[in-house]
């Protein structure tokens, strides 16, 4: 039986949205507010699922606890409180919008959950506005 469970987690995190090979008014038409030069922040929240069968003998498709600490040590304590641009390498040369940060996330917590269960990430950038990925 297959069932998809989830944990919520967040961070703080300051960004910028531009192209270096786009003129300074190319990027402000494109990306408006999130272009500007001194970065500004957002309150990031994320869902993340796994999406797999049942264990017979824990009856846990994943440990919570697990997943928690998971979490932690891939994505808050590399994100919680950085400049995504500056400080994580994903966006050295890629820009930082919620799609490009989910994906990453995706990335660094695909290769700990189980093969055979499926991974989706939710991530708020605002109350309002959310993607998903899962692969
Ligand atoms: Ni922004």
């Amino acid at each position: 039986m297959k069932v998809k469970v989830s944990r919520k987690a967040s961070f703080n995190a300051a960004h910028r949205l531009y192209r270096p090979d786009w003129s300074f008014e190319k990027n402000e038409a494109v990306f408006g507010k999130c272009n500007n030069p001194k970065f500004h922040g957002h309150n990031y929240e994320l869902i993340v699922s796994v999406h797999g069968e049942i264990d017979p003998e824990t009856g846990y498709v994943m440990d919570m606890k697990v997943l928690k600490d998971l979490i932690k040590a891939h994505v808050e304590d590399a994100f919680d409180h950085k400049n995504l641009n500056l400080d994580v390498p994903e966006f050295k040369d890629t820009n930082p919008t919620a799609e490009n940060i989910a994906v990453a996330i995706w990335k660094r917590l695909r290769p700990h959950v189980n093969s055979a269960s499926d991974l989706e990430i939710v991530l708020y950038e605002t109350p309002r506005n959310f993607v998903t990925f899962s692969g």
